[in-house]
């Protein structure tokens, strides 16, 4: 079976074929960071009208790279949730409307399915059962993965995702948008034992994170090291709190991937979601599941952030399963991960 996957549900247009004999056969992306950086954030509106400006292009792109014909596939997949809701209904729309046009079947995909999904992709992927710990711009969820479809919700985030944790300290930083991966690469010459930052909600039994309070303790200290030494302050100071905040963040992440790794008694934890191309998160990660006799798996660098092949390996689970949508075209802003049993 071979499927077109489409991904407009925040900032990046993503397109891919996956054909489920030959893998991955191509995938392009176009990413809206320029577009959104003046305004420090992702401009809903904007997001949206650039989607409706690129997909078809790059779909076109897309096949005439990879030498693909419309009549060769099967099935479309489009992302229809969780994400913004005009974004969302670009890659809908579209999706659903060549599915049409052409005579084949369209699927919805959940859009952490696909993320939870993207190892899959690699050339070792990971045996079910696995944890999943899904980190993004938008969530930060454990979840018991079965098999496709079959996903249990063992922790969530209470308030900021770690992404977003990620993206606010990094302004607070003065860093240009989106932060997560600048705040990481100044962390990198910070000195790791000239602050200290909590740990949320590790000393406590569970497996929900908060990382909102992490942002309001890059706050303060910010205001203490100006007061201290003078505004702006040195580069130095600045490297070393961006690191503390990131061993915060990844001693936080790896505790709790550690709880649900014991309580699951399953000894495979993937990674996946943007937060996972942080290299200090994979480090630690791959020291604890060593120690736990356990193994850790992650999509390539490219597809943890958002992507089309995810998207396309999702959609042809569910599409080689017999599943498919209706034609009228809807999107779910907000959608749980649990209701994706078939
Ligand atoms: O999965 P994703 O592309 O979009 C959502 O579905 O949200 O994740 C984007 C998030 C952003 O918050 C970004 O700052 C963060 O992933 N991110 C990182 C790194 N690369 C991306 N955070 C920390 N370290 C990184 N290297
Ligand atoms: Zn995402």
């Amino acid at each position: 079976m071979r499927v077109l996957g489409i991904e407009t549900s925040c900032d990046e247009t993503g397109v891919a074929v996956y054909d489920s004999e030959r893998g991955l056969l191509a995938h392009a992306l176009h990413s809206q960071v320029a577009l959104h950086a003046e305004y420090g954030g992702v401009v809903p509106e904007l997001a949206s009208r650039d989607h409706v400006r690129k997909v078809l292009p790059l779909i076109r792109q897309l096949f005439a790279e990879a030498d693909i014909e419309a009549g060769s596939l099967d099935g479309i997949a489009y992302t229809a949730g969780p994400g913004l809701v005009g974004a969302l209904l670009v890659g809908a729309t579209v999706g659903r409307s060549l599915a049409w046009s052409w005579g084949i079947p369209a699927v919805a995909v959940h859009h952490m399915e696909g993320h939870l999904l993207a190892p899959m992709l690699e050339s070792r992927p990971p045996p079910f059962p696995f944890v999943a710990m899904l980190v993004s711009g938008g969530h930060t969820q454990l979840v018991a993965v079965e098999g496709v479809g079959s996903y249990r919700l063992l922790g969530d985030s209470l308030d900021d995702a770690a992404g977003e944790a990620f993206d606010k300290t990094a302004k607070l930083l003065g860093l240009p948008y989106p932060g997560g991966p600048e705040l990481a690469r100044l962390a990198e010459q910070g000195d790791p034992t000239r602050y200290r930052f909590p740990r949320p909600m590790t000393d406590r039994p569970g497996l929900d994170f908060s990382f909102s309070g992490l942002k309001t303790f890059a706050l303060n200290t910010l205001q203490e090291a100006r007061q201290q030494e003078g505004d702006p302050l040195p580069p130095q100071t600045l490297a070393d709190i961006a690191r503390a905040f990131e061993d915060a963040v990844v001693e936080t992440l790896m505790i709790k991937c550690r709880r649900a790794v014991r309580e699951t008694a399953v000894p495979r934890l993937v990674m996946a979601g943007g937060v996972s191309a942080n290299r200090q998160l994979r480090r630690r990660i791959d020291e604890m599941m060593c120690k736990e006799g356990g193994e850790a798996f992650y999509p390539r660098l490219e597809f943890c952030t958002d992507n089309g092949a995810m998207i396309a390996y999702a959609g042809c689970q569910r599409l080689s399963a017999g599943l498919s949508d209706p034609l009228g075209i809807s999107v779910m802003p907000r959608w749980s991960l649990e209701t994706l049993g078939f």
